[in-house]
């Protein structure tokens, strides 16, 4: 097996009185995508809350890339190369795809030789070949992504991430908002991220997306981790019944 690149272990998060993480441990490989499962309130957004430094850990110990990492805000995780792909998506409503994918680390060139300005050129056509290779179609690029489908602004989300070499990718609960074209748009997106080696998390708690995109399912119950099953060796039943608690 490859080593991880990411690699989690004892990993404890207290809000107060309630254990929202107890103590857990789980890898994550290059080209892998691991399902996160488990019921409202088992504690899978606040995994990935810890993982991605929106949360500090009361205990335990998080490596990436083979080393300890400590994140101070989620900044600082998509700069090591760990990006989070919410619901509510990080994009600015008001701006277009290329100034999205760019947003927070825009390309300067120079008017006249020697006064600073944004190059939207370049961060148009950059945009536009990112779109072109990740096979997502949008009407156009420089509107507003306001103006995009609950699908495609995810779609720009993740070109985002791409376009920035993220390693891992963290997704939780990304088709809840989509209608059903486009949840088999972004199961097949994530099918070519595992193709071109990210790893992937993926947090559902729709069975049938997790069986369409996982090679492994960690199920969460009560911030405790319940079990762990490859997908082609289990079952939406195993899953169901270890995320109540009857397996
Ligand atoms: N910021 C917070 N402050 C206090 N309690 C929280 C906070 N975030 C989550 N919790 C609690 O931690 C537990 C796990 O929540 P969460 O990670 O959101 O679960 P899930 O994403 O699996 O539905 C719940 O009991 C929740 O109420
Ligand atoms: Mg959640």
């Amino acid at each position: 097996m490859r080593e991880a690149i990411l690699s989690v272990s004892g990993l404890t998060k207290r809000f107060g009185g309630v254990h929202a993480l107890e103590k857990v441990d789980f890898d994550l490989h290059p080209g892998e995508v691991l399902a996160l499962a488990g019921d409202n309130g088992a504690g899978k957004s606040t995994l990935i809350k810890t993982i991605s430094g929106v949360h500090q850990p009361n205990e335990g110990e998080i490596r990436f890339r083979g080393r300890p990492v400590s994140f101070a805000d989620p900044r600082a995780a998509r700069e090591a190369g760990i990006e989070t792909i919410y619901q509510d998506l990080a994009l600015a409503d008001n701006l277009d795809v290329g100034a999205n994918v760019f947003l927070g680390r825009e390309p300067m060139r120079r008017i006249l030789g020697f006064l600073p300005a944004l190059d939207r050129p370049r961060m148009a056509s950059e945009a536009a070949k990112l779109i072109a290779t990740l096979d997502i179609v949008l009407p156009r690029l420089d509107l507003p992504v306001r103006s995009l489908s609950g699908g495609q602004r995810q779609a720009v989300a993740i070109g985002r991430a791409v376009f920035w070499n993220a390693a891992v990718l963290i997704m939780d609960e990304p088709t809840a908002a989509l209608g059903v074209p486009e949840q088999r748009k972004l199961v097949a997106l994530i099918h070519s991220l595992r193709a071109a080696d990210k790893a992937v998390i993926f947090i559902s708690h729709n069975l049938a997306d997790i069986f369409s995109v996982a090679d492994r399912i960690m199920v969460l119950r009560r911030g405790r981790k319940a079990g762990e099953r490859v997908a082609g060796e289990t079952s939406g039943d195993e899953i169901v019944k270890l995320m109540v608690g009857s397996a």
